[in-house]
């Protein structure tokens, strides 16, 4: 039996293990960590539950798909190394100095690491050149985040028409619009987990490059010939959501919890829920938003999906010169997300 401190939620059978906890990960194979329905980190050790595999964490309807497109086999792990970083960022005695060591054996991620500090500091103060600097600057937990991000940036696509520099730039958009969409509206969310929630909240295509790439291509040429919306296209030629998709994205590559709450309701929300959930918006609100701001931005009108757009403004209490205000102000992120990538 494993009692949480915090909240005091009592583990006892595999299928309390299973409801409500996220971020399943592995530490020095001694260890299996996960995070309980109230964010703190729980420890097991290894061995006492043999039986841990994320699939078990999936949906049925995840399942399914997962077995019929053989993920077991396509589906990337996250790299030791990263891994490692992961681990040392979320030790409290570990040092920035150990952290910054390894970051240094994976230059491409130390690289963006150090440009997204500079982004989130504030305007005035000095650049950010030190990876030890950028750790204590960010902060571990929000690094540890923006680490998954950027290893999930390596990943390689065997894509034609969807391309890997498509998927990034859209995905860097709609992250840089949430953090916007925050401060404009001075929401009490954090302007790093809008950035990271919405950067990662379209991962079920990422796993859809991997591992379907030729209907992912059919997808975003569907798009284009019918002009019409992702969501559409993908019932048209029968291919899954990329939500669920992003449901495994999310389980097996330990995501954080609010990552995959907008991966899986930035289309669904203001259908699966009702009013009482939107008095008080939260990140999924703002992901949402950011999509369709982000469709405004990248002028490809026929990708909005208007009835959800519109919800949203009422959510915000956005009139239309308020949205053209927005767009407006945002539209100089279109070009920093091009350059991430
Ligand atoms: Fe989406």
């Amino acid at each position: 039996m494993k009692v949480c401190k915090t909240c005091d939620r009592v583990y006892k059978s595999e299928h309390d293990f299973l409801i409500n906890t996220y971020e399943w990960r592995t530490h020095n194979n001694k260890e299996m960590w996960f995070s309980c329905s109230c964010g703190s980190t729980l420890i097991l050790k290894a061995g006492q539950f043999e039986w841990f595999d994320p699939y078990k964490l999936l949906s049925d309807r995840a399942k399914t798909i997962f077995n019929d497109l053989a993920l077991s086999t396509h589906l990337p792990r996250i790299r030791t190394s990263i891994e490692r970083i992961q681990n040392l960022l979320e030790q409290p005695d570990s040092e920035a100095k150990d952290i910054a060591r390894e970051l240094k054996g994976e230059p491409l991620l130390a690289a963006d690491l150090l440009k997204l500090a500079n982004h989130v500091r504030r305007e005035n103060s000095a650049e950010i050149n030190k990876l030890e600097h950028a750790i204590m600057y960010v902060g571990r937990r929000t690094l540890r985040d923006l680490v998954t991000a950027a290893y999930l940036k390596e990943l390689k696509f065997n894509t034609h028409a969807f391309t890997l520099e498509m998927f990034w730039q859209e995905a860097f958009l709609i992250g840089l619009v949430s953090e916007s969409i925050v401060k404009e509206l001075s929401l009490p969310l954090g302007t790093d987990v809008a950035y990271v929630g919405g950067c990662l909240s379209n991962n079920g295509k990422l796993v859809a490059a991997l591992c379907m790439p030729e209907q992912l291509d059919m997808i975003y040429e569907e798009t284009i010939v019918n002009q019409t919306t992702w969501q559409e296209a993908e019932k048209r030629l029968g291919a899954p959501s990329h939500t669920i998709l992003g449901e495994i994205a999310a389980a097996f590559w330990s995501l954080p919890r609010f990552v995959s709450e907008t991966i899986g309701h930035h289309h669904d929300w203001y259908s699966q829920t009702d009013e009482s959930d939107w008095a008080n918006p939260g990140l999924i609100d703002v992901v949402i938003l950011a999509h369709q701001l982000s469709h405004l931005i990248l002028d490809r009108p026929h990708r909005m999906e208007n009835p959800l757009f519109e919800k949203a403004c009422e959510v915000f209490k956005l009139s239309q010169k308020d949205v053209e205000a927005m767009v407006k102000k945002f539209a100089g992120h279109r070009d920093f997300a091009n350059s991430f990538v």
